[in-house]
């Protein structure tokens, strides 16, 4: 069978996914927004051979350990069932950024995967059962599907929890500066910390209050509305990082030049630069800003100690077969 290869961009959540009420399925605990980043890809190519005698996964040329492996074929698994296919397969990805340095590559990796792999098995399916697909292997890349502002339904079961692009919005050229501080690992992966989310006494206002969040979120994204966007991005990731915090285990992911990034930022606000932060599951801060104010962002950025590199990212398209 012939390979097929497909590309996708990571997402940032300006609304955060965290928490899932059925983890195998990955049905997150509340709706969230997203916008997709280019600049930054992941480029994976599936094979399925009737062959091999078990599915064989490459990231950035080197054999990928067992943990990411069975994470591979779980998905591959479910396109084989969807496929009526038993054949093995082949996976070589690669990514041009930091792999689980909180940057979202998970959200990227299954995207890719979850396009090109449906492709290979002959399957020929519309964006939003791929969204679906996407969801089951990291619950981001279901986002990862189409390009711009990207919501994700909270759905109630598998067939409706899938992403959309909002309708809204679409010609707002926000930029992503991602000021890394740390590439390394993480030690604690985001498929863990939701799991403990519900661990959290605040875990349970934060879902409550998502949908006034959500609404928020879009009408900023309507009305291009700069200031209300960040009003909203800000207290959705404080919102995720208190609950993160305050978990059992307490998740810490902030390190001082996290802190100090968000305290730059707060101050540079107050002079009127159009910029503002979000965190994922990692210390790396996403600088939210204009196009207008994106020069003088990362200059400011370039200068704060600890930042080691920053990346700028406009709005990137949705996954797509090469
Ligand atoms: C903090 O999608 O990486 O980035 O489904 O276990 O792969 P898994 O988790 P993942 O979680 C993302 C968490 C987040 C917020 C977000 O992207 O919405």
């Amino acid at each position: 069978m012939n390979p097929v290869t497909a590309i996708a961009h990571p997402n940032i959540a300006l609304i955060k996914y965290w928490g899932n009420r059925d983890h195998t399925l990955r049905l997150p605990s509340n709706g969230s927004i997203s916008m997709t980043l280019a600049g930054l890809e992941t480029q994976t190519t599936v094979q399925f051979d009737s062959h091999l005698s078990a599915d064989e996964l490459f990231i950035n040329g080197q054999k990928a350990s067992k943990r990411a492996s069975d994470r591979v074929s779980d998905l591959l698994n479910h396109i084989r069932s969807l496929a009526n296919t038993h054949h093995l397969a082949r996976v070589t990805s690669s990514s041009n950024f930091a792999i689980a340095a909180g940057i979202a590559s998970s959200s990227a990796a299954f995207a890719a995967l979850s396009v090109a792999a449906a492709q290979a098995a002959g399957l020929d399916l519309d964006t939003k059962t791929l969204s679906r697909i996407a969801r089951r292997g990291s619950g981001s890349a279901c986002r990862s599907l189409y390009g711009a502002f990207v919501e994700w339904f909270v759905g109630t079961d598998d067939a409706d929890s899938f992403s959309q692009p909002l309708s809204i919005g679409k010609d707002w050229e926000l930029m992503d500066l991602i000021a890394l501080v740390d590439q390394s690992e993480k030690p604690y992966g985001s498929t863990r910390g939701h799991k403990i989310a519900e661990s959290s006494p605040l875990q349970t206002a934060r879902v409550s209050d998502t949908p006034r969040r959500l609404a928020l979120c879009r009408a900023a994204i309507k009305d291009k509305d700069f200031e209300l966007l960040c009003q909203i991005v800000e207290l959705d990731s404080n919102l995720m990082h208190s609950v993160m915090q305050t978990s059992t285990p307490a998740l810490l992911y902030w390190t001082p030049e996290t802190v100090r990034i968000m305290q730059a930022v707060k101050s540079w606000q107050s002079e009127k630069l159009e910029v503002c932060y979000t965190i994922d599951a990692g210390p790396n801060v996403h600088c939210l800003c204009t196009p207008a104010s994106a020069n003088e962002v990362e200059h400011r950025l370039k200068k704060l100690p600890g930042v080691q590199e920053v990346i700028l990212c406009a709005q990137g398209n949705g996954a797509h077969l090469l």
